[in-house]
């Protein structure tokens, strides 16, 4: 079976985005492959760092994880701190990465441009940590959003220079990995740009929300005054409603609007108050779940730990043989 290594930050609750570009291919892919899905607490430690904050979000996303339907039997589930071994790593592949292709990752200058006061080594470096968790487990195949291409472009430059230095095939390549046709973009309701956790409580619509805060959310996304010529092209803000519509709602429901759209027929109170529905539909049983796996604490402790057992397992198989090709002996 082929490995599959993923995580998501531990910066708060799972929002739709988080879901589509990421957990649900997780719980499809675990029946076929051999998967490590993890919670990238140490990633956090770049831009959330407050300790009393850490603890409640790394809760965030296990219990999401759990309650999405990743099973920690079939699955290895892990916080990425349990597991020194992936910062050892990250040392290693640390001493051939440059500061220039550091310099010029997308994600690193929209840290910088967002943050000015803040740029730490962490974030220059955070594409490095990010390879040694998927190359910690050898892994090839990495369910992730489109905005994480580029990370994978660089995991890949990583481990080959750690091949040809030490002449060897140890790591294989990783490639990111979607179901759909493409990797997935989930736009927010901003009208601007994707769903995200830093862009406003507003602007994201999370597997927690309750029906009522989810319409309220989506009858206020941003839209405009209706098309003012059949087939018009959508503007951007529409668009991104009707991308939204694309990965909650059926086919012949996105049909149904497209067409509204395209003969100047469409009311956005409708078109908004179906997506909203839909929305609820698929959030509606996680939700359930979240709230009573949220208060079995004892049942977390026991998935952590065993994640952690199962997935240091594997971590110090590949430390031990890393220390060895880098030509560290015992006397
Ligand atoms: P993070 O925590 O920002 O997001 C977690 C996952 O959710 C996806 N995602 C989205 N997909 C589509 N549309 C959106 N609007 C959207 N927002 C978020 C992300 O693509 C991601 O798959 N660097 C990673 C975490 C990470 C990781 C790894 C991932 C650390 N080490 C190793 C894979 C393998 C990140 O910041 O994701």
């Amino acid at each position: 079976k082929e490995t599959v290594v993923s995580g998501i930050r531990s910066t708060g609750k799972l929002h739709l985005g988080n879901y589509y570009g990421a957990v649900k291919n997780f719980v499809q892919m675990q029946n076929d492959y051999n998967c490590y899905f993890f919670i990238a607490d140490l990633h956090s430690l770049t831009t959330h760092p407050t300790p009393a904050d850490l603890h409640g979000n790394i809760k965030h996303v296990l219990v999401e994880y759990l309650a999405s339907g990743i099973d920690p039997e079939n699955s290895t589930i892990y916080i990425q701190s349990d597991v020194p071994e992936i910062a050892e790593l990250y040392l290693y592949l640390n001493m051939n990465a440059y500061m220039g292709e550091l310099e010029r990752s997308t994600s690193f200058k929209d840290k910088v441009r967002a943050n000015p006061d803040n740029v730490n080594a962490g974030l220059l470096t955070y594409p490095v940590l990010m390879a040694a968790d998927i190359l910690i487990h050898k892994a090839t195949k990495v369910p992730v959003g489109k905005d994480q291409e580029q990370h994978l472009e660089m995991a890949r430059t990583f481990g080959n220079r750690f091949n040809r230095l030490y002449n060897t095939e140890y790591f294989p390549e990783p490639y990111a990995f979607t179901y759909s046709d493409k990797l997935v973009k989930v736009p927010g309701l901003d009208g601007k740009g994707k769903m995200g956790k830093s862009e406003g409580e507003a602007n994201a619509v999370y597997l927690s929300d309750d029906p009522e805060t989810i319409r309220k959310k989506v009858m206020k996304a941003v839209s405009d005054g209706g098309p003012t010529e059949e087939n018009q092209p959508k503007p951007e803000p529409i668009q991104n409603l009707f991308d939204l519509m694309k990965v909650v709602s059926s086919t012949d429901t996105l049909a149904h609007f497209e067409d509204l759209y395209n003969k100047m027929q469409i009311r956005y109170g409708d078109f908004k108050k179906q997506l909203a529905e839909d929305m609820i539909i698929t959030t509606a049983p996680m939700r359930e779940r979240i709230l009573d796996i949220a208060k079995d604490d004892a049942y977390l402790r026991q998935v952590a730990k065993h994640g952690a057992l199962k997935a240091r397992e594997s971590a110090q198989k590949t430390i031990k043989e890393v220390r060895s090709l880098i030509g560290f002996k015992s006397f």
